[in-house]
């Protein structure tokens, strides 16, 4: 009942240029399967060319970050409304690299959720231990810690909608994946959280991903995975070849 959803976070990677030659061999490529979502998180630089480009296409545009205020006097931000008239479906909120290198807070990934959804964007939001909280074994502890307080003050509803990612940070462009059964008790760990807040029904829609140096070669085994619905990607997003072969092993 859960539509797999397979996101490419480009992170700071392609110029305008490269963005659109990406779209152009993606479709030659012609390998977006009806039974995924597919995503592309882009720079804000590139999303209206995706938009352009991607407009007879299936595939989703996201950002990768939001300004909680509506407007204001905020240098270098950029508001849902602004990423929602770009045509973005979706938006990255609290990515692990936000949260070490830009000050993002549980207070104000659950401020961005909230702004988000209040424009008919989807969140996008992400949670995931480093590898001390790991060794400590308070991984649970701390995901649950950080969805709670993600999700705080949000309708059931709009819960449902929104994708959770799992992304161990130790995980993020190591080579080093979670095994797919960590993987998938952390994603089960959530999904008892979010039905714990929201009911059962909820939980029970509710899309959680994986992310943490996933591939083509590991996608099946994770997307094969009870409580994973599909990957939050990075390197191996940035190449259309690749990028196909994971909409097709999320499939
Ligand atoms: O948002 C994506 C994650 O940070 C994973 O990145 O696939 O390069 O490990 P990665």
């Amino acid at each position: 009942m859960r539509k797999p959803i397979l996101a490419g976070n480009w992170k700071m990677f392609k110029t305008v240029t490269q963005a659109q030659s990406f779209v152009e061999h993606l479709q030659e490529l012609n390998e977006v399967p009806a039974e995924v979502e597919a995503v592309i998180c882009a720079p804000f630089t590139s999303l209206l060319a995706l938009h352009l480009a991607l407009k007879d296409s299936p595939i989703r545009l996201a950002a990768q970050n939001v300004h909680q205020a509506e407007e204001g006097a905020f240098t270098g931000e950029v508001s849902a409304l602004m990423l929602k008239d770009v045509g973005c479906s979706y938006v990255i909120i609290g990515h692990s690299e936000r949260r070490q290198y830009f000050g993002e807070t549980d207070e104000s990934v659950n401020q961005k959720v909230q702004a988000a959804l209040a424009h008919g964007l989807l969140p996008i939001i992400c949670v995931g231990e480093d590898l001390d909280q790991r060794n400590q074994g308070i991984t649970k502890q701390l995901v649950e810690s950080q969805v709670r307080a993600a999700l705080a003050g949000v309708k059931p509803d709009d819960v449902s909608r929104l994708v959770i990612a799992y992304e161990p940070i130790w995980a993020i462009g190591t080579g080093q994946t979670a095994t797919a059964q960590d993987a998938n008790e952390v994603c089960a760990h959530i999904r008892q959280v979010v039905g714990d807040l929201c009911g059962a029904e909820q939980a029970k829609r509710v899309r959680i991903q994986y992310g943490g140096s996933v591939k083509p070669e590991n996608i099946e085994e994770l997307m094969a995975q009870p409580d994973i619905d599909g990957a939050l990607v990075g390197g191996a997003s940035l190449n259309p070849g690749s990028f196909a072969s994971l909409l097709r092993g999320a499939a």
